[in-house]
């Protein structure tokens, strides 16, 4: 997809999103039908999921796509990276990306960011997996961060 149209259809999915999240202030909840649009209105998306930070590990939240690892190895793969760096990691070829963890060998590249809570810690990872090389790039990784902003926002 060229980058024009995926930042429209961002724009318009950013749109549905906040008037549907406005709608409960739960933030599993929020994240729960952030997987659900997202995976349903981006074609190149394999994966979509979010893992909880709980207690110095990373564990399984709402996802949609095939069965996924329920807790992630610590400090490895790009979940952590994203936790450690406390930034978002865009990995254009998972074979590539030393230490990543292969829930399902379909997936070929991979976006992952930090989700912040309204004090600023970091309490979940976005994680977005395509099973075609390098789908994820700095239109992904801008719309997806104004997106996931919005699973504390009280606007
Ligand atoms: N690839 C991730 C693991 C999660 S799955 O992609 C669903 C990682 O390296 O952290």
């Amino acid at each position: 997809m060229d980058d024009k149209k995926k930042a429209g259809r961002y724009s318009r999915i950013y749109k549905q999103l906040k008037d549907l999240l406005i709608k409960t202030d739960d933030p599993l909840a929020r994240m729960a039908s952030i997987c659900a649009v997202l995976h349903h209105k981006m074609d190149y998306y394999f994966w979509t999921g979010f893992y909880l930070l709980k207690e110095g590990r990373l564990v399984v939240g709402p996802y949609q796509g095939p069965v996924a690892c329920q807790e992630l190895e610590k400090d490895k793969g790009v979940c952590w990276a994203a936790v450690n760096r406390a930034a978002p990691v865009l990995v254009e070829d998972v074979h590539a990306f030393p230490g990543h963890i292969a829930c399902d060998s379909r997936s070929l590249s991979e976006i992952t960011l930090p989700v912040y809570d309204t004090k600023g810690q970091i309490v979940a990872v976005f994680d977005v997996d395509s099973s075609s090389k390098a789908s994820f790039n700095e239109v992904d990784q801008k719309a997806l961060s104004e997106i996931i902003a919005l699973i504390f926002s009280t606007e």
